[in-house]
This record gives structure tokens, C-alpha cells and sequence, in this order.
């Protein structure tokens, strides 16, 4: 009904774990993914550069590709800026923080949650408000994993030495004995095993991509805006090495992954 495509993006790499989800729960849309890696990490930075980023590529998505949605594949840019890509854009944006929020509330039995995330997400306070804004009587335990997003960036997901930083960042929350663990940035998906293996099987870990998509899904099915006839394949951009971004892309996403093109900064208003 709606043949234009869905447009998502991140700091590098994060943003596949929603884009699997996407692609696996709305076959028949397309996805425009930009990958800011050569700006990554966006954790570490302030909230207004990050604010400015995300509105750039939100500008060039909307402009360039005409995407019927954003998905802000990002918790850092979800944190910095999702209100005020809303309140500038007609285009519907979508975070991934209230999504995060609604399965970990679900999965857990004991009410003692955790959630971890980049420096400026956890810091930003964005997920102490919507956890409270759901359910004020959660016990709510945050943790900083700073370095945790340059393992993923390298394409490396299991090493020792991932495994001894794991266990000195997750100490807080393995203390609080929370029993449900939100993944609060879209990059550490590919590290749970590894997370899962320090804070032990027994704390359910969450991850917002799959709401997410169930979010998009909902959105385009009340504006009957959903795609239908042949598939398309996504499209993939990279402002970092395209290279790079095809060898550790496809190994994080899958055959999906066939083609990165350069996304530019400072592109906005050109054409693709
Ligand atoms: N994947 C992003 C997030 O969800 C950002 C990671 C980074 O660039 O620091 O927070």
C-alpha cells in the first residue's frame, strides 16, 4: 500500500540487531540503514553533538529516500534526541528506549530490574524516567559499560579479554541481584553471551529490537502504510570503511548484507 521505505540508523554496527528484527518481522518493507561509524562511538560524546547527528541523517533519510518512518536504531540518539526529531519532523519517528522498557518490565518476576548502556545513555537519565514513568515501585539498577561498543565495532564478540571487562562493569548490577537485564544499546546483543555468562543464566536479558519491530509493524498497519508485493533488498550505508562495514556487517547481520555504499556527512540536500 505504501511502496517507500523504512529508514533506520545508528553509530556503526548496533543497529542491525533492530534491522535483523525488521527485516525478519516486515519482509516485504525496505530498509535504508545508515551506519555513522565514522563518527562512532556516539556514547561517549555530548548529547547535542549526538543530537546533531541524529538529525542530519534523520534530514537525508527523509529528504533523499522520502522514508515513510525513522527508527532511531540507537539508544544514545534515542536518549539525545527522539523528542526533538518528533517535534521537527512529520515523518513518524521511532526510539528503542519505551520499547527496551515494555519487555523488561514483562520479563521480570521480582521487580528488581537492570538496564546498561553507553555512558550518555545511562547518564542522560532517559531510562531511570521511563522505567518510572511505567512502573515507580521497579528497583532499578544502571550500569556505564564504556568499551563494550568498540568489541562489537571490531567484530569482536568473545574474547577473554571482553569477558574481564564484562565482569568488572556488570558488578553492579550482579550485586543488586536483578532477574531481568535490559541490553540498553542496540550494539550489545552481540555480546550476550558473553554478558549472559557473567551476570549468569538465570537473569532473562532483553533487548529492544524485537519490539521495536513489533512497534513499526503496529504503526504501519494503523496508517496502512505497509509494503506488499516483491521483496527489495536493504540498502546499506557507511560513513567509516565500507569495506570493513561489508566483512563485519555481514558477519553480525547475515546475507542481507551485500553491498555498503558511502553515506557523507554534510550530505544532506544532495541526491543519492
Ligand atoms: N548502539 C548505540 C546505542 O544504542 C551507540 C553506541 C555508541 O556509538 O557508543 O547506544
Amino acid at each position: 500500500m505504501d511502496p517507500r521505505p523504512i529508514g533506520v540508523f545508528d553509530s556503526g554496527f548496533g543497529g542491525l540487531t533492530v534491522a535483523r528484527a525488521l527485516i525478519d518481522l516486515l519482509p516485504h518493507e525496505q530498509l535504508i540503514y545508515v551506519g555513522d561509524t565514522g563518527r562512532y562511538p556516539y556514547g561517549s560524546k555530548p548529547q547535542d553533538e549526538v543530537r546533531a547527528y541524529a538529525h542530519e541523517i534523520t534530514e537525508w533519510l527523509v529528504e533523499t529516500h522520502d522514508v515513510k518512518l525513522v527508527v532511531v536504531a540507537c539508544n544514545t540518539a534515542s536518549a539525545a534526541a527522539l523528542e526533538s526529531l518528533q517535534e521537527r519532523f512529520d515523518t513518524p519517528i521511532v526510539g528503542v528506549i519505551d520499547a527496551g522498557v515494555r519487555s523488561l518490565v514483562m520479563a521480570s518476576d521480582s521487580r528488581n530490574v537492570g538496564v546498561i548502556g553507553t555512558v550518555g545513555t545511562i547518564g542522560s537519565g532517559a531510562y531511570q524516567a521511563a522505567v518510572a514513568e511505567v512502573d515507580d515501585t521497579l528497583r532499578l539498577t544502571c550500569a556505564a559499560c564504556p568499551g563494550f561498543v568498540e568489541f562489537v565495532e571490531r567484530g569482536e564478540l568473545r574474547s577473554d579479554q571482553v569477558r574481564v571487562l564484562a565482569q568488572r562493569l556488570l558488578a553492579p548490577v550482579i550485586d543488586a541481584k536483578v532477574d531481568a537485564l535490559l541490553l540498553g544499546c542496540t550494539h550489545y546483543p552481540f555480546l550476550a553471551r558473553t554478558i549472559s555468562d557473567v551476570v549468569g543464566r538465570d537473569v532473562t536479558l532483553i533487548s529492544s529490537a524485537d519490539e521495536t519491530a513489533f512497534q513499526v509493524r503496529a504503526m504501519l498497519a494503523d496508517r496502512k502504510e505497509e509494503r506488499e508485493g516483491a521483496t527489495v533488498p536493504p540498502v546499506f550505508l557507511s560513513s567509516g570503511d565500507v569495506g570493513e562495514f561489508e566483512r563485519i556487517g555481514r558477519m553480525l547481520l547475515g546475507p542481507e548484507m551485500v553491498e555498503v555504499r558511502t553515506w557523507k556527512h554534510g550530505s544532506v540536500g544532495e541526491t543519492s
